[in-house]
């Protein structure tokens, strides 16, 4: 069964069930150069778009003092309920250590362990905005992931919405058909693919030619990315929604671990209070150790 909480300023979040279940490898697939890994929860409940799940790859986890020790984060980037209950679920994954590496080698019948769906979900734009006419994605690199799922989740509901993406090269890019959309604004810091240089770029066309007033913007990206965005937005009075990443060992606010400062004074835990804020909630969308460049 899903439950959700209302919070104030944020979206309903789907509550997760309690405990770590087992779910089945379906699908591995490669897409650019990233992979599209793929479970059936039998019986855990749909997230919503910007919710995550701990991630621990059955038989492929550690073992004889190897790395990794602890699960890993990683956004919903699918989400398809089945009939007769439970839902199939879609990670992308950027091969970039021990975790998702070990995730990566995972085979159709392979177990994957999970805990969620976890955390604060992007928020409706006119939740944001009352005025919002729709909403600004902006994406980048592996930061889509949550972003294809709120694209699919509005485009539901007939809820406008653009969507402006950027690489920094051929070896950092992917997993672009999960949009299911032709009308994608595209950047690249090679040239390889649309515009050469920054999806900020394309962002600050977008805000500067029409509508900044009536947008809402949501993001996800490497942290360098994300305060370019923050920071437009907030010169331009333009409400946005982040989510961040920082390191995260429980993912359901017991460690403390992934801390990340106020803008008024004291720290949040990014995975009850995020990992989606709001640009003026934070300090900085650069917390110390995110991961990604
Ligand atoms: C809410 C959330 C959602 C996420 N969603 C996704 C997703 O959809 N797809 C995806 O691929 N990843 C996602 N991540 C990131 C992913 O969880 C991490 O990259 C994870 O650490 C990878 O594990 P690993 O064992 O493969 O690599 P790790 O060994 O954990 O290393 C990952 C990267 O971080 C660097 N690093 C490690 N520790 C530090 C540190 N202390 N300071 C600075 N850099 C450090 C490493 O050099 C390496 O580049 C998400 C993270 C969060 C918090
Ligand atoms: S990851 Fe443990 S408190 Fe947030």
């Amino acid at each position: 069964m899903s439950l959700a909480v209302s919070r104030a300023g944020g979206g309903d979040r789907t509550l997760a069930p309690l405990g770590r279940r087992a779910s089945r490898v379906v699908a591995n697939e490669p897409t650019g150069g990233y992979r599209l890994l793929s479970a059936v929860d039998e019986t855990g409940p749909v997230p919503e778009a910007g919710q995550f799940y701990m991630l621990t790859a059955g038989t492929r986890w550690g073992g004889d003092g190897r790395r990794p020790w602890l699960p890993r984060a990683f956004s919903a980037a699918t989400a398809e309920p089945r009939e007769g209950g439970g839902v199939r679920l879609g990670f992308l994954l950027e091969d970039v250590g021990p975790g998702t590496g070990s995730l990566a080698a995972l085979r159709e019948g392979e177990e994957l362990l999970i805990t969620g769906p976890l955390g604060r979900p992007y928020s409706d734009p006119t939740d944001l905005n009352p005025d919002a006419a729709g909403a600004i994605l902006v994406g980048g690199g592996i930061g889509l992931a949550p972003l294809a799922m709120l694209r699919r989740s509005l485009a539901d509901r007939g809820i406008p919405q653009r969507s402006l993406l950027g690489f920094r090269d051929r070896a950092h890019a992917g997993g672009m058909e999960l949009f299911r959309c032709s009308d994608v604004g595209l950047a690249s810091e090679d040239g390889h693919v649309g515009h050469r240089g920054y999806v900020t770029d394309l962002l600050a066309r977008m805000l500067d030619g029409d509508g900044a007033a009536t947008a809402a913007v949501y993001s996800c990206g490497p942290p360098a990315m994300l305060e370019a965005v923050r920071l437009m937005c907030a010169e331009r009075g333009v409400v946005c929604e982040l989510a961040l990443e920082s390191p995260m060992a429980c993912g359901f606010g017991a460690c403390f671990g992934c801390a990340v400062p106020l803008a008024d004074g004291g720290y949040m835990r990014l995975c009850v209070d995020g990992p989606v804020v709001r640009g003026d909630q934070i300090e900085t969308a650069m917390p110390a150790g995110s991961g990604h460049r």
